[in-house]
């Protein structure tokens, strides 16, 4: 599969390296243009390339790398023809925008029912694609890891669009990571986004357990 970077930073990077390792090829973009990846793709291997941004997101699917204060930016003016969207971004709330003023709450997921969660602002901002929220509650060693006996990180995943969810798992799955289902970009979504009760907490399956 060709997959797509907006953001190419230190969890981009690192995921396109997963990604590339399972056979995969990867178009990295960033906020400053291509020549500032070259260093990157010369480091990952024929398998990557640097793009512009609209050269990231024609692609089978897009990865939204990006810090939550840059995301709302980082989507602006693009045209999106249903392509995945993996919303990767933890919104910290010390970060703006502040979705605990859109009534989420560090410890009361249920005041959330009629406030956003952070993905579905995303939603909001990248209308047209069809958005998965994944990958965000990895923890940075576990990203880091690409020995052979890594245990199987577990992957919260949410969406809306249940064959975009699939296939978002089905690739996670593929990559070597444990993907779990949690439901809705609402109810799943702020299980785990920061200050749902599932934020912070580390899974993961020993490879010999399997
Ligand atoms: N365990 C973890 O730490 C973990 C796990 C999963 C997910 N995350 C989340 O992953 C996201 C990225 O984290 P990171 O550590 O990789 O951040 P980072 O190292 O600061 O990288 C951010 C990337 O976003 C790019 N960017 C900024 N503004 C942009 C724009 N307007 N258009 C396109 N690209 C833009 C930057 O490009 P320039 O350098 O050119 O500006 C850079 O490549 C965060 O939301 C983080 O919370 C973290």
């Amino acid at each position: 599969m060709k997959i797509g970077f907006i953001g190419a930073g230190k969890v981009g990077k690192n995921i396109a390296r997963h990604l590339i390792n399972a056979g995969h090829q990867v178009v990295l973009s960033n906020s400053r243009g291509p020549e500032s990846l070259q260093g990157l793709v010369d480091e990952l291997g024929p398998r990557a390339k640097a793009g512009t941004k609209d050269e990231a997101v024609h692609s089978d699917l897009v990865m939204l790398c990006v810090n939550w204060r840059d995301a709302q930016e980082a989507l602006k003016g693009i045209a999106w023809k249903g392509q995945i969207l993996v919303d990767v971004t933890n919104a910290h709330i010390d970060s703006p925008p502040d979705i605990s003023l859109e009534g989420v709450t560090r410890s009361r997921v249920a005041l959330a029912k009629t406030a956003r969660t952070s993905s579905e602002l995303i939603a909001e901002w990248a209308p047209g694609a069809r958005l998965v929220k994944s990958i965000s509650n990895m923890p940075m060693i576990w990203i880091d890891d690409f020995s052979e006996s890594k245990p199987k990180t577990v992957l919260f995943t949410s969406g809306d669009d249940p064959e975009a969810k699939r296939v978002v798992i089905d690739l996670l799955s593929g990559v070597g990571f444990a993907p779990i289902d949690l439901g809705s970009l609402r109810e799943g979504g702020a299980m785990y986004q920061v200050g749902g009760p599932l934020s912070g907490l580390e899974f993961h399956l020993k490879r010999r357990l399997r």
